[in-house]
């Protein structure tokens, strides 16, 4: 169906939902999201989708050991295909695949795993029609690989901080004075010393669990709680259903120094890891340990900013390790958002940087109307900013240098993102040989939503992908050079040239033909080969980055080594 133009700009921003894991039982019990390829009957006719769904209930029944079969199906189907695809995918164990298997229906079952939230297959859908689409990387960080939202065609956005923080000091009886952040308080509270609790040694008292100071004396005191276990906001609750009078919430060593400033029902500063262990040694030090919190409200020009939310979902994708994920960060931590119960509520998160990066993608398509949703994101890519307000490398929650898993291309610079210069385009079919690289023919359809022969569009490994990062391995003892074509449209001065730059790592060699790309017109291509191999040994994730250099424009692709 084509739409009319005007309905083509819509940017849609999808948040990160639930990981099936919520639903899981145990080894072969464990429900996991299959595609089930059936055979498709002559003499059928449904004309409307409610119809198939029916019919693939019917016959999903039939696997199933459960008493009530019908309402067994229609509580597993998520999806069912008519088009293309002859097959539903369904919430299965393995036991019931295998079950399924003997029936005569059944043609093929596999699993997708970008199929797992449906953000990918709806993703697709948008940009088969020029919707650009920009996903939350998730909040499942620090830890590798927990990145969400990998689909090569969605736009994958990490959250990070702005220069602007909320702050509360924390005074101690001593006189030290340590900063975090705090929302205000709430009207006439009095920042006066008041008695310091800690229990220490006592796990769940010390986290301010439920129930758990049932036998600790908090009333008319602040209470030190340790992040963890359950949420900052119920920490405050129990705190103040306690009686205490204020919180000092201390990061764990993962969230290290990324604070963030929350609603909560009491006075509270949220301090880094490293503060928590002075103010525990200044309890430690005092038989009667004492605080006050201190409110200094909206404070700009915070150093080190943006610097990434220890919360904020890191890389690899364990889907698609061949493309660099996440693509890019965003404002994400203490956002003033419109909210349901209150009008506004101040939120962190990155489903509060994927709408940014929504908003930003809408201002590129009003400027360049023309641009497909891969060019969107290249120029957003491409022009991202990878150093700090304090000109140093942008930090993570360790106020380590963030690495590319972290940050993925850098901060987004939306007025540089309106005129990037070059950018790596794709078009929707182009997805289709690195899916058949990854995925059997009748996956494909279900995906890309028509009929698929991954022998005739031949596949491609996830790298030589046009994608505006690159991301590889090289083997140990493999000593051959690993080559990805790539190509780049001129959107910036009709006539213009570029030369190459290229930083990579001493562990890796590698060599970009040709180094001068000229272009004589708009919308020119222009293709260009790099190559890359390992010098000796050496394990592990390094770095580097290829950039496109004119007068005007310099064109930035982060790239992403696997030593093995
Ligand atoms: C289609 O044919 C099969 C086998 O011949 C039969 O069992 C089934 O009832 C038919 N279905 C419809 C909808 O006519
Ligand atoms: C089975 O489930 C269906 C659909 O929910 C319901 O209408 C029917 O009453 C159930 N049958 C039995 C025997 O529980
Ligand atoms: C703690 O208590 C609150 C309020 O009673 C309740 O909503 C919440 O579910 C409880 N949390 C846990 C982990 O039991
Ligand atoms: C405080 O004292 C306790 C018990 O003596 C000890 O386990 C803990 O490490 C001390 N904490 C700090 C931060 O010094
Ligand atoms: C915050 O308030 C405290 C207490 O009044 C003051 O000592 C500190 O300098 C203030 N910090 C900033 C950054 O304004």
């Amino acid at each position: 169906m084509a739409l009319p133009k005007r309905f083509l700009s819509l940017l849609v921003c999808l948040f990160a939902s639930l990981p099936l894991s919520c639903l899981h039982v145990h080894g072969s019990d464990e429900l996991k999201a299959f595609i089930v390829h059936v055979k498709r009957p002559e003499n059928l006719s449904f004309s409307v989708a409610e119809q198939w769904a029916g019919w693939y209930s019917s016959l999903l029944s039939l696997a199933s050991l459960e008493a009530n079969a019908t309402d067994f199906a229609r509580s597993r189907v998520i999806h069912s295909y008519r088009h293309v695809a002859t097959g539903f995918s369904a919430l299965l164990t393995e036991r019931e695949v295998e079950a399924m298997s003997k029936l005569g229906w059944f043609l093929h079952a596999g699993s997708v795993p970008f199929h797992s939230d449906p953000v990918a297959l709806a993703g697709f859908e948008a940009i088969n029609r020029g919707v650009f689409v920009s996903c939350s990387a998730g909040n499942s960080g620090p830890d590798p690989y927990t990145v969400t939202n990998t689909a090569p065609w969605l736009l994958t956005v990490g959250a990070s901080t702005m220069d602007r923080s909320f702050l509360g000091t924390v005074k101690l009886g001593d006189g030290q004075e340590w900063e975090g952040a705090s929302l205000y308080p709430p009207r006439n509270f009095d920042a006066k010393m008041l008695p310091l609790v800690y229990a220490a040694g006592d796990v769940a008292a010390s986290h301010c669990l439920n129930d758990s100071l049932n036998g600790v004396d908090v009333r008319g005191k602040i209470v030190l709680c340790d992040r963890g276990d359950n949420s900052r906001l119920e920490k405050a609750e129990v705190v103040k259903s306690a009686g205490g009078a204020g919180v000092i919430l201390v990061n764990t060593p993962e969230d290290a120094y990324s604070t963030v400033a929350d609603p909560l029902v009491l006075p509270a500063s949220n301090v880094p890891y490293v503060v928590g262990l002075k103010i525990k040694a200044y309890i430690n030090s005092t038989s009667a340990p004492e605080a006050s919190l201190v409110f200094n409200g909206t404070v700009m020009h915070t150093p080190h900013s943006p610097s990434m939310a220890s919360f904020s979902s890191r890389g690899p994708s364990q889907i698609t390790p061949g493309i660099l994920k996440p693509d890019i960060t965003g404002p994400g931590v203490s956002i003033l958002a419109a909210w349901t119960m209150q009008k506004f509520n101040m939120i962190s998160g990155t489903s509060m940087s994927c709408p940014h990066l929504s908003g930003i993608a809408a201002l590129i398509r009003k400027a360049n109307p023309d641009w497909s949703p891969a060019a969107i994101k290249s120029a957003i890519m491409t022009t991202a900013y990878v150093t700090d307000n304090s000109r140093g490398p942008i930090l993570d929650e360790r106020h380590l240098p963030a690495d590319f898993f972290a940050i993925g291309a850098g901060h987004v610079n939306p007025p540089k993102a309106i005129d990037p210069g070059l950018v790596y385009d794709l078009t929707p079919q182009d997805y289709i040989p690195y899916l058949c690289g990854l995925y059997e023919s009748y996956l494909v359809e279900v995906i890309v939503g028509r009929p698929v022969d991954c022998s005739s569009p031949k596949s491609i490994r996830e790298g030589e992908l046009n994608y505006p990062s690159i991301s590889l391995t090289l083997p140990a003892n493999n000593l051959k050079s690993v080559r990805y074509r790539r190509t780049v449209t001129n959107v910036g001065e009709p006539t213009s040239t570029y030369r190459v730059k290229l930083d990579v790592p001493q562990e890796v060699s590698a060599t970009v033909t040709p180094t001068r790309l000229s272009f004589d017109e708009l919308n020119q291509k222009q293709s260009f080969s790099i190559s890359f191999r390992r010098n000796g040994g050496g394990s592990g994730a390094v770095q580097g980055q290829l950039l496109w250099v004119s007068t005007k424009h310099v064109v930035r692709s982060p790239i992403s080594i696997r030593l093995e």
